[in-house]
C-alpha cells in the first residue's frame, strides 16, 4: 500500500519559538515512519516580508539545523528549500489565474498584516495562500499538519484543487488539515489573547527555541496570569490555560494529571517548575543545534539531495498541468 503523502512548512524569518514548535514541528516528527513526508523551509513566503539578504541565508540555514536537531531525519522525510524548487513558483502563477480577488482579501492573515503594515502592501502578501496552496498540491499531498492559525489557507489549497480538477479533470488530491487540539495555538506570554509570534515587539511574549535557560525563566516568570490563583484549565484563565498547554507538550503529562499535581499549589512554584520543564524539553535540541549548525557540508547535503527529491515529483505535477492547461510541451 502507498504512503499517505504529507506536507509542511516553516518560514526562514528569524527565531523559532515553542509555538512553531508545538504548533507545527513537534507534529511532524512523529510521522515520519508513517507517511511519506515533505518538510520544506518556504524561503519564497518569507520575502513577502523584507528581509536583509544577509539574515535570510542565515535564518535558512539555521532553520535547517534547527530541523534537524529536532528530529526531523533526512533518511526518512524529503528536507528542502523551497526556491530550489522552481514548479513552487510555476504553479502558483498557474492558480493566480484560478484564484478569486475577494477569497484573498477575506484571509485573516493578509487582513491582519495589511493593518500592521501598510507601507509594505506588496501583492506578495496577498497571493501568498496561492503560494502555499501550490506547494501543497504539487506533492498530491494529503495531510498538511499546521498550527490553527493556517486553517483558512489550507482552506483555499482544498478550493483551489477542486476548481482545477473540475474546471480540466482529475489533477490534485484534495488535502486535509492535520491539526493537534491542544497546542495548536500557543498564545503570547504577555497576551494570552493574541498568539506568541516571533514579529512580537515584546520579547517577553515569546520563547524561542534556542533561548537560554536564564532568558526562559525570566520570560515564563513575567507571564501574565490573573488573580484568581487557581491552577485550572479553562477559559477565565487564558494565561493559565496556555501555561498548562505548553507544561503539557513539553511534559508530555495530561491536562488532569497537571490540574491534579498543582491543586493548592501558588502561580510562583508552577511557573518555575514549568521552566524547568521547557529548559529541559528544549535541552537537547539546543546541544544537537550547535553540533549541526557549523557543519555547512552537512547540511548543504541535506538541502541538495532533498531538492533533487521534491524536484522530480513536483515536476511530474507540474507538467500534467502544463499540459491541460493547454501549454505545448517543452
Ligand atoms: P510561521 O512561523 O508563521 O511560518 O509558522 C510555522 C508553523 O508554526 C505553522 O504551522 C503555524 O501554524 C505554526 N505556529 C506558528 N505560531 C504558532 C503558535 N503560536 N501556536 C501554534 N502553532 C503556531
Ligand atoms: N504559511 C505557513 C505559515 O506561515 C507556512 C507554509 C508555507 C506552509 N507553505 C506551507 C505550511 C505549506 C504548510 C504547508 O506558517
Amino acid at each position: 500500500m502507498e504512503k499517505k503523502i504529507v506536507f509542511s512548512g516553516v518560514q526562514p524569518s528569524g527565531g523559532l519559538t515553542i509555538g512553531n514548535y508545538i504548533g507545527a514541528i513537534k507534529n511532524w516528527i512523529d510521522l515520519q515512519d508513517k507517511y511519506d513526508c515533505y518538510y520544506s523551509i518556504v524561503d519564497l513566503h518569507a520575502i513577502t516580508v523584507p528581509q536583509v539578504p544577509k539574515d535570510l541565508r542565515k535564518n535558512t540555514l539555521d532553520l535547517l539545523a534547527i530541523y534537524s536537531a529536532c528530529g526531523l531525519d533526512p533518511e526518512k522525510s524529503t528536507i528542502f528549500i523551497q526556491s530550489h524548487v522552481p514548479a513552487h513558483a510555476e504553479l502558483t502563477w498557474v492558480l493566480n489565474t484560478i484564484t478569486y480577488m475577494g477569497q484573498l482579501s477575506r484571509m485573516t492573515q493578509f487582513k491582519e498584516k495589511s493593518r500592521k503594515s501598510k507601507e509594505n502592501l506588496n501583492a506578495g502578501l496577498f497571493t501568498y495562500p496561492v503560494l502555499m496552496a501550490a506547494d501543497i498540491l504539487l506533492y498530491q499531498t494529503e495531510l498538511v499538519p499546521v498550527g490553527e492559525d493556517q486553517k483558512q489557507h489550507l482552506e483555499l489549497a482544498r478550493d483551489l484543487a477542486e476548481r482545477f480538477n473540475n474546471r480540466y479533470s482529475p489533477t490534485f488530491k484534495v488535502p486535509e488539515p492535520l491539526i493537534k487540539e491542544e497546542g495548536a495555538r500557543i498564545m503570547s506570554l504577555q497576551d494570552p489573547e493574541s498568539k506568541m509570534s516571533k514579529s512580537d515587539e515584546n520579547e517577553n511574549g515569546y520563547i524561542l527555541i534556542l533561548d537560554e535557560p536564564d532568558a526562559i525563566r525570566r520570560k515564563i516568570k513575567r507571564a501574565v496570569t490573573d488573580s484568581i490563583g487557581e491552577i485550572k484549565y479553562n477559559d477565565e484563565q487564558l494565561g493559565i490555560k496556555n501555561l498548562i498547554n505548553i507544561y503539557s507538550a513539553f511534559s508530555g503529562d495530561s491536562i488532569e494529571e497537571i490540574e491534579n499535581r498543582y491543586k493548592g499549589v501558588g502561580y510562583g512554584k508552577f511557573k518555575e517548575d514549568l521552566a524547568e520543564v521547557v529548559i529541559e524539553g528544549l535541552m537537547p535540541i539546543q546541544k544537537k543545534y550547535k553540533e549541526i549548525i557549523n557543519n555547512k557540508d552537512y547540511l548543504e547535503k541535506v538541502y541538495r539531495e532533498g531538492a533533487e527529491k521534491a524536484n522530480y515529483i513536483a515536476n511530474k505535477t507540474l507538467r500534467k498541468v502544463y499540459k491541460k492547461v493547454g501549454f505545448i510541451q517543452r
